[in-house]
C-alpha cells in the first residue's frame, strides 16, 4: 500500500477553516489503497502570541520527514509586519529550497472575473522562490535621520536564475500551446535582467518546440488585463512574480480560486502547497471563506506526488462545482462537501 505522510499547517484565521476542506476533498479522492496520514502542526499567529516563536529549529526538522506540506493561511493584524513573512513562510521556502512558486490562473465558469465572457485564460506563471528581493540582503544606514538610506538587494545567481528558467521551459514543453513569456526590467535593472535574458535564450535552444516571448513587467500587467490569453507560461522573479499572480488571480476569478505550489522539484525537500489568500480574520468563523483555492492546491500536491488522475479529478470536479455554482452563496463547508462528493462519484 502507499501512503501520504502529509503536514498540515492549517494556521490563522480562515486558515483551518479551508485546510479542512481541503482534507475532505483529498480524503475523497484518494484511491483506497493510498493511507493519508495527517500530522497538525501547530504554527502562526495563535502561536506566535502564546510563545513568541515563529518556527523553531526542531520543528523545522520534522517538517522535513514529510512528503509534502498543506499551508492554510498565517498572520493576523496583531503581529507586527514581516515577523510570521520571515520567520515562518519564507523560512519555510528558503529551508526547503522551494525555487519554484508555482501559481497556474484559469478563468473558471460564473466567477466574478472583470474578464468573464473573455476567451480561455488559462496559464501558469512559475515564480522564482528562493531569490531575488526576498533573500533580505539589505540593510538601512543613518536610520531616522533626513539622510537615511535603505537598501533591498535583489540577488540572482546564474545556478538559480537557470534552475527556474529550466523547469519553465519544461512546464511549457508539456502543454499543449508550448509557450513561455519572461517578464523582467531588463531596460533599467540591466544586472539581473540580462542575466534572466541571457540565461533564458541559452536554455530555450534545448526546447526548440518552445515558443518564446519577453515582456518587461509593466507591460505585462497591461497584456493581463487587455490580452490574458496571449499567455501559457510565464516565467518571472521572486517579486515580480508576487505581484503578478495577485493581478493574474484577480482578473481569472478572484483570490478565493488562485492556488499555489512552493515546489521543490528535486523532491530532496517536502514541497508545500498552500491557497495565495490570507488568514481573512474578517471573514473567520462566519462560514463564507471559500475553500476552492485550497481545494486547487491540494490538486497540485497530488500533481507533484505523482497522483495525476487523483488531480485531474479534483480540477475537473472545481470546473463542474462552479459552473453550476452560478449566483448561489454557500458556506464554506458546504462548497467542500459539494467538491468532496464529484470527486468521490
Ligand atoms: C505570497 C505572499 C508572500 C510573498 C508574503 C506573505 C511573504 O504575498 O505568497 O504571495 O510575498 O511571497
Ligand atoms: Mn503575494
Amino acid at each position: 500500500d502507499r501512503t501520504i505522510d502529509l503536514a498540515v499547517i492549517s494556521g490563522d484565521g480562515i486558515g483551518p477553516e479551508v485546510v479542512a476542506q481541503g482534507l475532505k476533498v483529498l480524503t475523497a479522492v484518494l484511491p483506497q489503497d493510498v493511507k493519508l496520514e495527517t500530522h497538525a502542526y501547530d504554527l502562526g499567529a495563535k502561536r506566535w502570541h502564546a510563545t513568541g516563536e515563529t518556527l523553531t529549529d526542531a520543528e523545522l526538522e520534522q517538517l522535513r520527514a514529510h512528503d509534502a506540506i498543506l499551508l492554510g493561511a498565517i498572520g493576523d493584524p496583531g503581529v507586527p509586519s514581516g515577523v510570521l513573512e520571515r520567520g515562518l513562510l519564507l523560512k519555510l521556502r528558503f529551508a526547503f529550497d522551494h525555487f519554484v512558486n508555482l501559481r497556474p490562473s484559469k478563468l473558471y465558469p460564473n466567477t466574478t472575473s472583470p474578464l468573464a465572457g473573455e476567451p480561455e485564460i488559462d496559464f501558469v506563471v512559475v515564480r522564482e522562490g528562493t531569490e531575488g528581493p526576498y533573500v533580505g540582503n539589505g540593510g538601512t544606514i543613518r536610520k531616522g535621520t533626513p539622510h537615511e538610506v535603505a537598501n533591498e538587494v535583489s540577488v540572482n545567481t546564474a545556478y538559480g536564475v537557470e534552475r527556474v528558467v529550466r523547469d519553465a521551459y519544461a512546464r511549457a514543453q508539456a502543454r499543449p500551446r508550448k509557450k513561455l513569456t519572461l517578464v523582467h526590467k531588463n531596460n533599467v535593472l540591466v544586472h539581473a535582467g540580462h542575466l534572466w535574458k541571457d540565461t533564458f535564450d541559452r536554455v530555450g535552444r534545448e526546447f526548440p518546440e518552445v515558443t518564446t516571448d519577453y515582456l518587461h513587467v509593466d507591460a505585462a500587467t497591461i497584456f493581463l488585463v487587455t490580452d490574458p490569453a496571449r499567455f501559457d507560461v510565464i516565467v518571472t522573479d521572486n517579486l515580480f512574480g508576487d505581484i503578478l499572480t495577485d493581478l493574474a488571480a484577480a482578473v481569472s476569478g478572484g483570490i478565493g480560486l488562485a492556488a499555489s505550489g512552493n515546489i521543490n522539484p528535486t523532491r530532496e525537500f517536502p514541497s508545500m502547497f498552500e491557497p495565495v489568500h490570507g488568514s481573512a480574520p474578517d471573514i473567520a468563523g462566519t462560514g463564507k471563506a471559500d475553500p476552492t483555492a485550497t481545494v486547487l492546491s491540494v490538486a497540485l500536491l497530488l500533481r507533484h506526488l505523482g497522483y495525476e488522475a487523483e488531480a485531474a479529478r479534483i480540477d475537473e470536479a472545481v470546473t463542474a462545482d462552479l459552473a453550476e455554482r452560478a449566483g448561489t452563496a454557500r458556506t464554506t463547508d458546504e462548497i467542500g462537501d459539494a467538491l468532496a462528493a464529484r470527486v468521490a462519484g
